[in-house]
């Protein structure tokens, strides 16, 4: 993920509902006061302080510079590092992780390097953007590109269907307790154009200023029929995947 991408603050003006939201996975996740449990992708740490809040001995990750130096603003223990190969010198009880595993580039090395990372026997529970997400959005950005005859973008996210991912965890001993796709149309505090000028800018990449506003332009009147109500108040058509996954005990001798 590039460093510059995440600004903590245009983040908590355009996307305060990600953490908002997180809420039934912090529920998943069931932290007991005095265990210790990393925050993969802490972001602002918002949710990382809930989990604090509980008494949890908590340590936040993230790519983002911005992002760790807001977190530590909170005064929550927290250290940039890459989700795709991260050596912490510690284990936890469980890991967390809200709204990041569809950035990865590489979702096994994410996934070994999580399971390093646990206890026996360690939870490892999250939720993230499953087969389908934004589908309409990715659509119409697509149309508007093409529209515009300027090169389509590659949008790298990783959205699993449950099958795909429960055979991840899978390979790297976890057992998958729970997965399910939860479709969450999103309301959109800063409606589509602000969600897309945080989110979508390989859109954009290469192209002259005018031309990433003309596409901007045609994707959120491409997409008004689809997910802006009469009122004027906009949703994204998230999907989420949500999974809770034990590490398997080593077999003995083995
Ligand atoms: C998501 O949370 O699903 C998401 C966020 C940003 C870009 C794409 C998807």
């Amino acid at each position: 993920m590039a460093e510059n991408k995440w600004d903590a603050q245009r983040y908590a003006q355009n996307a305060r509902f990600v953490s908002n939201l997180g809420m039934p996975v912090v529920e998943l996740l069931a932290p007991v006061s005095g265990e210790s449990i990393l925050d993969l992708g802490c972001g602002d740490g918002a949710l990382t302080a809930k989990l604090a809040a509980l008494g949890v001995h908590v340590f936040g990750i993230d790519s983002s510079q911005s992002m760790i130096t807001a977190a530590a603003q909170r005064g929550l223990p927290v250290a940039l590092a890459d989700m795709h190969d991260f050596h912490l010198n510690r284990i936890f009880d469980a890991v967390f992780t809200n709204a990041v595993l569809h950035w990865t580039q590489d979702i096994h090395a994410t996934v070994a390097s999580v399971q390093r990372h646990l206890h026996a026997g360690g939870r490892f529970v999250g939720e993230f953007g499953g087969f389908g997400n934004i589908a309409a959005i990715a659509t119409a950005i697509r149309a508007a590109v093409e529209l515009e005859g300027a090169p389509q973008p590659t949008f790298s996210w990783y959205y699993p269907t449950p099958s795909e991912f429960k055979a991840v965890l899978d390979a790297h001993g976890f057992d998958t307790i729970s997965i399910e796709l939860i479709p969450r149309p999103t309301p959109l505090p800063t409606g589509m154009s602000g969600w897309l000028r945080t989110f979508a800018q390989p859109f954009g990449d290469g192209l002259p200023a005018e031309v990433q506003e003309r596409i901007l332009d045609r994707a959120v009147t491409l997409l008004q029929p689809a997910l802006q109500d009469k009122e004027g108040n906009w949703v994204a058509d998230y999907v989420r995947l949500r999974f809770h996954a034990v590490q398997r005990p080593a077999i003995s001798g083995a």
